[in-house]
């Protein structure tokens, strides 16, 4: 999505209220079909899209008749994705906490497997699926201790970090499972990050994979599937320049360093890399207000509908989409919202803002939407796609 495409949208944008998601579904199609251009090469690679970073339904359906399977971690994610077509077969399910109801809830539909994150789990597992006669797949996540260049809230592989089972665990984890008769031990799990640009980072994650591996090929133990989690970044900075991540060095740099077995199946549960560059957040400008040494930009979205700057200190590119041609001003893009925190943008450069100016926050597709929140008992952003429009 160019800037020069949303500009033309803006009349059509001006004829609903702000602020709402906007996804150009015409990029989200390119995006598919750069990752696919890759995996398809390979037998035995499988992308389970990770629903935590969009999960609006629209988005969702298309993700699924690209043929993508999908990464839950919660209960509610789970049902989401089965009310917009993905099989239960093509789902896998994570994360550190879940409720008893979240597994039964997996084991009825039958997804494919669950990603398995401490001993504890496992037994609840093993305990329900037999109370349900049923046979759990499961996967252990096994944390890689890898670090990840990447912001310390969303780095996930490091050995302090509350995710996964320790390496010098894996082993015995798994014999235990392998000793319980409702359960069926069907691969491994790791995910080191996300927003990670440096392909060195998944270098690494592959090189503790293929330590592992030979550790478990020595105790006789075989692995069916390797998960290798997401984490592939996108440019915040420069969205129009960078509208596709890199998917060629991302998907090549587990080419010439993972060494699966013959017939082993690799799955990538990418989120931000699918959905980041399709979304946008259009709001309006409210108010130019001059303070003693700032202008503000006062809009009406805020901390609610977008949290990830106020969140993470994220960078999103924001743009004038009503005034494109008087010569920029530096304006701090601000919020409605009662906390100082609710603030996109500090010395942003764009032309003349006046109020009722439609101005666009790039990258927002991948935990945007889904983070919004009701603080200020605000309403939950609108969304719209380009077909939206068209109708
Ligand atoms: N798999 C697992 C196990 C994960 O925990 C995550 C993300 C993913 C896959 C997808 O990662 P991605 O490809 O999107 O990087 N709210 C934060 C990001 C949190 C990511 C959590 N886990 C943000 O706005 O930057």
């Amino acid at each position: 999505m160019t800037k020069g495409l949303l500009q033309d949208m803006r009349e059509r944008f001006e004829q609903v209220q702000t602020p709402f998601y906007y996804y150009d579904t015409q990029l989200l199609a390119e995006t598919f079909a750069a990752i696919r251009c890759e995996t398809d090469k390979h037998e035995g690679w499988h992308m389970h899209y990770a629903v935590k970073a969009c999960a609006n339904p629209k988005v969702l359906q298309k993700i699924q008749q690209a043929g993508f399977g999908a990464d839950c971690v919660s209960g509610g994610e789970i049902r989401t994705c089965l009310e917009n077509g993905f099989p239960a077969g093509e789902i896998v399910f994570a994360g550190v906490g879940k409720a008893d109801w979240e597994i039964e809830l997996a084991l009825e539909v039958g997804i494919q497997y669950f990603n398995v994150e401490s001993l504890p789990e496992l037994e609840v597992i093993a305990e329900i699926a037999e109370r349900m006669g049923k046979v759990a797949d499961v996967s252990f996540r096994i944390n890689p201790d890898v670090g990840a260049h990447t912001h310390a809230h969303i780095t996930t592989g490091r050995a302090e970090n509350k995710f996964g089972i320790a390496r010098e665990e894996m082993v015995r984890v798994i014999r235990t499972s392998q000793l319980m008769p409702s359960v069926r031990f069907v691969g491994l799990h790791f995910h080191i990050g996300s927003q990670i640009l440096q392909m060195d980072d998944f270098e690494a994650l592959c090189l503790r994979i293929n330590g592992l591996q030979e550790q478990l090929e020595a105790e006789g133990i075989a692995v069916k599937n390797i998960n290798v989690g997401g984490g592939l970044g996108i440019d915040y900075e420069n969205p129009d320049q960078h509208p596709l991540p890199d998917f060629k060095a991302y998907f090549d740099t587990y080419v010439r360093h993972l060494k699966l077995r013959p017939g082993q199946h690799l799955h990538f549960e990418l989120g931000r890399a699918v959905v980041g560059q399709c979304g946008s957040l259009i709001t309006r400008c409210l108010y130019v207000k001059k303070a003693a040494t700032k202008q503000f930009v006062i809009v009406d979205a805020g901390m609610t509908d977008l949290i990830r700057p106020a969140l993470y200190g994220a960078h999103h590119h924001i743009e004038n989409l009503s005034n494109s041609t008087s010569s920029n001003r530096k304006y701090d893009v601000v919020g409605p919202i009662c906390e100082s925190s609710d603030t996109f943008a500090k010395d942003c450069l764009l032309p003349e803002t006046k109020r009722g100016d439609l101005l666009a926050i790039r990258s927002a597709g991948a935990y945007g939407e889904i983070m919004a929140s009701r603080y200020n008992c605000r309403e939950l952003p609108k969304a719209y796609t380009m077909e939206d429009f068209q109708s």
